[in-house]
């Protein structure tokens, strides 16, 4: 796959195998290795909205892994002009190795990614935020309840169905997770996203549902995900409209978080709204695992970017070990 533009277009070993290699490339940096797998490689950030997290994980995990990341927002580079982006993208694939794109909306992205003759990342667009997911996925992998892998774990989504929504939809039913939205009616999940859901399912043996009853949804639930009712897409409605629709059924409480499993951890993509979709009480509860997901931004951009680059890399890695053989070979006749 040249692209991450969504987890659909991937198998689940290849999902696994990128989580895989980012655990791995975090334990090499936990030990004081930061291997220069990503030397003389630069990486084209579009950013055509703010970012906290995005931004600054893949900007890191370029300097860590030797790379470098060059931040093109709008404004500062001719693309928002009269430079289209399928220009951009022709451009951008002369002069760096690997782009990524938050782009308002998701066309903007694939068209990148067919014009693009190198990888294209995609860093959230209306439609879905893989990046996201891999980071979750790769969370949530480190806080398994005891005794129990992925597969036989349930994760409720709280609230609307916001594009993180539909992600953590598409990741978790293709690992074979079972996956709910506890969302209002004309809030939850479209179709096409539950057919998605479905689908998934049906390869994985995971299962799916969408329900506006909380003790069906969160009945052994090993993980409650929340994201925000007023985010950067979807502004057909108000503040005051979202909040009389949401409020107080989908907030999440400690007494709500008391309804899943015991041992339940809750989830947040960030930024957050406190007081809103979720209480402080529950984000900074011992069982939110919401920080350790934005540090694993971070453990996921390291692997994707590896796992897209692995053909130059592996290429780079044997013509210098030729380059050796080479070389004492000569050696041995001085
Ligand atoms: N969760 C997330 O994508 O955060 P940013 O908008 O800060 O990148």
């Amino acid at each position: 796959m040249k692209d991450l533009i969504t987890t659909e277009c991937y198998k689940k070993e290849d999902l696994l195998d990128i989580i895989d290699l980012s655990l791995t490339l975090k334990h090499c940096i936990r030990m004081g290795y930061y291997p220069p797998l990503l030397k003389n490689k630069t990486l084209g950030m579009i950013f055509e909205q703010s970012s906290t997290r995005t931004r600054v994980s893949f900007e890191t995990a370029m300097e860590q892994l030797g790379g470098h990341a060059q931040y093109l927002a709008p404004g500062q580079i001719q693309l928002g002009g009269h430079e289209s982006m399928a220009d951009t993208g022709r451009v951008l694939s002369r002069l760096v190795d690997i782009v990524m794109a938050r782009v308002d909306a998701h066309d903007t992205v694939k068209g990148l990614a067919e014009v693009a003759s190198i990888p294209v990342i995609n860093g959230m667009s209306d439609y879905n935020h893989p990046t996201q997911e891999l980071g979750d996925a790769i969370t949530m992998v480190e806080h398994l309840p005891s005794g129990k892998c992925l597969e036989e774990c349930k994760i409720v989504f709280v609230g609307d169905a916001t594009q993180v929504c539909a992600s953590t939809m598409m990741i978790t039913t293709k690992l074979g997770m079972e996956f709910v939205q506890f969302g209002p009616e004309g809030h939850q999940l479209s179709e096409q996203m539950q057919a998605i859901g479905r689908a998934n399912c049906k390869a994985s043996g995971g299962r799916f549902g969408v329900t506006d009853v909380m003790e069906d949804a969160f009945r052994d639930a090993d993980f409650v995900y929340t994201d925000v009712w007023y985010g950067l897409y979807n502004k057909e409605l108000s503040r005051e409209e979202r909040l009389k629709i949401f409020m107080p059924k989908y907030q999440v409480t400690d007494k709500m978080m008391r309804a899943a499993a015991p041992h339940a951890k809750f989830l947040h993509c960030l930024p957050a709204t406190r007081g809103e979709e979720v209480v402080d009480e529950v984000l900074d509860a011992p069982y939110s695992v919401a920080f350790d997901q934005a540090e694993n931004r971070l453990t996921a951009m390291r692997g994707i970017l590896v796992y897209l680059l692995r053909d130059k890399i592996c290429a780079e890695y044997k013509q210098k070990a030729a380059e050796a053989a080479l070389a004492e070979m000569l050696f041995r006749i001085l």
